[in-house]
C-alpha cells in the first residue's frame, strides 16, 4: 500500500505554481460532447479525476487525445449514452454527462452516482430541472433514463438549493434547448463563470454566470474552440493553510486572488500575513495561530473544500474556534484523524469545536476523503515526529503532484510503496 511519510517541523520556503481547478475542469470536459467540432482543454491539471472523467467520455465514443496537459476531444462520432456503474462509480461527478447527453442525443442511460464519504449526495435538483425541459426520468435497478425524443425546451427553474453540479448539468442541457432557460438560485462558483466562458465561446448565449440567476438563450449548435481553464483556488488555499500552519515564506503563484477572499480574511484574523500580488499571494507566518471561527457557505462564502484543511490549522489555536459545515451533512470524516494526532475537537452537529494545543504529534492516520487527505498532510507537516498517511487514491484524485511541490518548499515528505 503506499503512503506518506513526513517528518514534522520544516518551515516552508519558496515558490509553488498552481495547476488548474479540477472542479473546472471536469465539467469543461463533460461539456466538449456539445460542439459538433473538436475543442481543446490546454494545461489540465494532472488528476486522477481528470483520468476518469476522460475515461468516461471515451466509453461513449469520444476520441480523446491527450499530450502531457493538452487535451483535444472530438464528440462528432458519439455511439452511445450509457455510462456504467463501474464508470459512474469512481466519481460522482461524472453524473455531469445526463444533460450533455439529452441535450445531444435525446437520452441518456446512466447508473446512479453513488454517495460519497462526505455525504449522500443526491441529485433531485438535477432530474427535477430535467423533467421541467421536458425530459421524462425513470429511476429503476440502480440507474436513471431520460428521453427527450423532440429535444428540450426552455423553462424557468428555482434550485431549492444553489447547486454546483445541478447548475453546470442545467446549463450544459440548456445552451441548445428551444427557447429561454432560467436558472434561479444558481450555484456563483468561478468554476461556474469559466464552465460558461467556455461554452459561450463555442456559440452559446449564457448571461449571468457568476451571479444567482443565469440566462441561456438555446442556440442551434455549438463549434470547440481551444480554453485554459482557471486556476485551482482550493489547492491554492491547501498551500496558503499549510504555509500558515508549519510557518514560512511561500509565494504561491497563478491564484486569482478575488477567488479567496473568504480565505485571505481568515487568515488574517488568524494572525497571519498575507500579501496579495497580480497573479500571486504570498503567506509568511511563524506558526503562531489565533484562533478564529468559520461556517462554510455556497460561494461566495467560505468554501467547503477548505474546511478540513482549516480546521486543521485552528487545532494549533491559541484558544478555541467554532467550525461549521452547512453545505455537506458528514464532512467532519478528519476530526478522528486529526484527534489521533492529539487535536482536542468536540463535534456537536454541524460544528466541530477546536479548542487549540500546543502542537500535534505524528501518528499513523488514513484520508477519508480528498479535502481530509490534505489536512492531514498539513497536520504532518506541522506535527512533532513523523506521520504516516494511508488511503493516498483520496488525495491523488484532486492534487496535482501534491509531494513534488511541498518537497519543493522544503518539506520532509515521501511517498513510498510498502507491499
Ligand atoms: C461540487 O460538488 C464540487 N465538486 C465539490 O468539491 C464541492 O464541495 C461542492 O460542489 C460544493 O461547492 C465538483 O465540482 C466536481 P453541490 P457537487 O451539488 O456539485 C446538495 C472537492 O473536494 N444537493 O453544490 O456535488 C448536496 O447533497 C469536491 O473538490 C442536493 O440536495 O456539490 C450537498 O449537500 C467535494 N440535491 C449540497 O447540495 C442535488 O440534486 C451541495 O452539493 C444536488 C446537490
Amino acid at each position: 500500500m503506499e503512503k506518506l511519510i513526513i517528518h514534522g517541523g520544516n518551515p516552508l520556503r519558496g515558490t509553488v505554481r498552481i495547476s488548474s481547478a479540477k472542479n473546472a475542469v471536469l465539467p469543461i470536459i463533460v461539456a466538449t460532447l456539445l460542439p459538433e467540432t473538436p475543442a481543446t482543454i490546454v494545461d489540465a491539471p494532472d488528476l486522477d479525476d481528470v483520468a476518469t472523467i476522460c475515461s468516461v467520455l471515451e466509453s461513449l465514443g469520444v476520441k480523446v487525445d491527450r499530450h502531457e496537459g493538452r487535451l483535444t476531444f472530438d464528440a462528432s462520432d458519439i455511439k452511445r449514452a450509457e455510462a456504467s456503474y463501474e464508470l459512474m462509480s469512481r466519481m460522482r461527478a461524472s453524473f455531469l454527462i445526463m444533460g450533455p447527453l439529452l441535450a445531444k442525443m435525446g437520452h441518456a442511460r446512466i447508473a446512479l452516482p453513488g454517495g460519497c464519504m462526505i455525504g449522500s449526495r443526491p441529485i433531485d435538483l438535477h432530474l427535477k430541472a430535467f423533467e421541467a425541459m421536458g425530459a421524462e426520468i425513470h429511476m429503476g435497478n440502480g440507474f436513471v433514463e431520460g428521453r427527450a425524443p423532440n429535444g428540450l425546451t426552455g423553462t424557468t427553474i428555482y434550485l431549492d438549493f444553489p447547486s454546483v453540479g445541478a447548475t453546470e448539468n442545467i446549463l450544459m442541457a440548456a445552451v441548445t434547448a428551444k427557447g429561454q432557460t432560467i436558472i434561479e438560485n444558481a450555484a456563483e462558483e468561478p468554476e461556474i463563470v469559466d464552465l460558461v466562458t467556455f461554452l459561450n465561446s463555442m456559440g452559446a448565449n449564457i448571461k449571468g454566470a457568476g451571479t444567482n440567476v443565469i440566462r441561456v438563450e438555446g442556440v442551434k449548435s455549438l463549434l470547440g474552440v481551444e480554453h485554459t481553464v482557471i486556476p485551482d483556488r482550493i489547492e491554492a488555499g491547501t498551500f496558503m493553510i499549510a504555509a500558515a500552519m508549519v510557518g514560512g515564506d511561500v509565494l504561491i503563484s497563478n491564484v486569482l486572488s478575488e477567488h479567496l477572499k473568504p480565505l485571505l480574511a481568515k487568515l488574517h484574523e488568524a494572525g497571519v500575513k498575507v500579501v496579495k500580488e497580480f497573479d500571486s499571494v504570498r503567506v509568511i507566518s511563524d506558526g503562531h495561530i489565533t484562533s478564529t471561527d468559520i461556517k462554510t457557505l455556497p460561494y461566495p462564502g467560505f468554501p467547503t473544500d477548505l474546511q478540513a484543511q482549516f480546521m486543521a490549522l485552528m487545532t494549533i489555536g491559541n484558544k478555541e474556534s467554532k467550525i461549521t459545515e452547512t453545505v455537506f451533512e458528514n464532512r467532519f470524516m478528519h476530526v478522528g484523524e486529526l484527534q489521533r494526532m492529539g487535536a482536542s475537537i468536540r463535534v456537536e452537529g454541524r460544528t466541530a469545536i477546536v479548542t487549540g494545543v500546543p502542537f500535534l504529534k505524528g501518528a499513523f492516520v488514513r484520508a477519508t476523503d480528498l479535502r481530509a487527505g490534505a489536512a492531514l498532510t498539513l497536520a504532518g507537516l506541522s506535527a512533532h515526529g513523523q506521520t504516516e498517511i494511508g488511503e493516498l487514491h483520496h488525495i491523488d484524485r484532486g492534487y496535482d503532484h501534491l509531494v513534488e511541490k511541498l518537497q519543493g518548499l522544503g518539506a520532509d515528505i515521501v511517498r513510498v510503496n510498502e507491499d
